[in-house]
């Protein structure tokens, strides 16, 4: 890692788990550039181009974005496809493709731990979020050369403005948790700024499940 190593890009930076992750590198002194939807909009392709017309190197980036309603299989029209197919897949593609990411950098993709176990209700998500999962290994793969480590951050339940759109009563709702608690936030800030800071990078290509135990899988 070079003496410039110092800049990041956090996408959805304004808020919640990205909020977090600035917050964190800040803390280690990493110049920052905070994105809410004011800076890019991960759905509008052309806010996404202008972007990275401004954007055009980084050390670090985090892919994030809003998540998509919760909306059943038959509930689903072609424009929320269209929609969120550039929010949460195609814009992030612009990205990786514009930004170059400089030698010894970092890729981070903040995604769900429902990529693992899709269900019946948040049908948008664990399918886009599971085709850029797959696009990102694909990714870490081309970067490898770069040393360019790429991590696929796949969180449960954080406490954020997200989580109180798709659950009522949150007390009840970690009642049902293995650990009784939904996540905090801070701790996936503290996780990405302890793999930068500490120049982690045997770890790419790889999904960290960041879900309280949730999911019943192993692997
Ligand atoms: N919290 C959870 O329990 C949980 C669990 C699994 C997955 N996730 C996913 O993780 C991601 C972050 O979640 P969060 O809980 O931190 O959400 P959050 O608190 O609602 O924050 C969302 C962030 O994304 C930005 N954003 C929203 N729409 C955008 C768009 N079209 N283009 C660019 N940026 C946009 C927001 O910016 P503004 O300031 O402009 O609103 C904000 O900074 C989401 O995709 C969410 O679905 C969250």
């Amino acid at each position: 890692m070079n003496s410039n190593f110092r800049k990041a890009i956090v996408i959805g930076g304004s808020k919640g788990i990205g909020k977090s992750i600035v917050v964190n590198l800040k803390k280690n002194n990493f110049k920052t550039i905070s994105c809410s939807r004011k800076e890019i909009d991960t759905s509008d392709l052309t806010s996404v181009v202008n972007f990275t017309k401004k954007n055009k190197s980084s050390d670090v980036l985090v892919l994030n974005s809003g998540g998509p309603p919760p909306l059943d299989f038959n509930k689903i029209n072609k424009s929320d496809w269209e929609k969120y197919f550039n929010q949460l897949f195609l814009g992030f593609f612009l990205l990786l493709k514009h930004i170059k990411i400089n030698k010894n950098g970092y890729v981070f993709y903040i995604s769900s731990s429902i990529i693992k176990e899709p269900g019946t209700g948040l049908v948008i998500s664990s399918s886009l979020r599971s085709a850029m999962s797959s696009l990102l290994k694909s990714y870490s793969i081309l970067q490898a050369k770069n040393n360019v480590s790429v991590i696929n951050i796949a969180p449960g339940p954080f406490k954020t403005g997200r989580v109180k759109e798709l659950v009522k009563n949150i007390k009840k709702f970690e009642k049902t948790l293995p650990t009784s608690k939904i996540g905090n936030p801070e701790e996936i800030g503290k996780f990405v700024s302890f793999i930068v800071k500490n120049k982690i990078k045997y770890i790419s290509g790889s999904t960290i499940y960041f879900d309280g135990n949730l999911n019943k899988n192993y692997l």
